[in-house]
């Protein structure tokens, strides 16, 4: 019983740990915006052209709100490529 109790410590404290580790840092400046214009390329060309959203200017929140749109749309991304996808379209189409 003790020995259960101390295996069951010991693997809680190694999930923990482990999904501690599992936070990358953040990608900054020039690997982030790499990064999220492949996001955005892959996930805003399907029912429109990229123009669409290229023609705007939004802040960060506003980018946010757009993505959220499209999903209601149908478009189908995950929530760290919807907050890559608002965060490069700030950084080259903000306000
Ligand atoms: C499932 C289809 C679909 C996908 C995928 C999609 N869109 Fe759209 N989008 C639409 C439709 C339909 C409209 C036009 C109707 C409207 O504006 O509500 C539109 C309009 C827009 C507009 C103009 C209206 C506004 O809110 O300013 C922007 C900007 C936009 N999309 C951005 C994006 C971005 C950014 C992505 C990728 C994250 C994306 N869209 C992916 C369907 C989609």
């Amino acid at each position: 019983m003790v020995k259960t109790t101390c295996l069951l410590i010991g693997l809680t404290a190694s999930i923990l740990v482990l999904s501690g580790c599992d936070k990358q840092p953040e990608p900054m400046g020039e690997k982030l915006i790499t990064v999220s214009k492949t996001d955005f390329e892959s996930h805003c060309q399907r029912c429109h052209s990229l123009e669409v959203p290229l023609r705007r200017n939004k802040s960060l929140e506003g980018w946010r709100e757009t993505v959220t749109r499209m999903k209601e749309k149908g478009l189908e991304v995950t929530p760290e490529a919807a907050e890559n996808i608002a965060k490069y379209l700030a950084s080259v189409r903000g306000k």
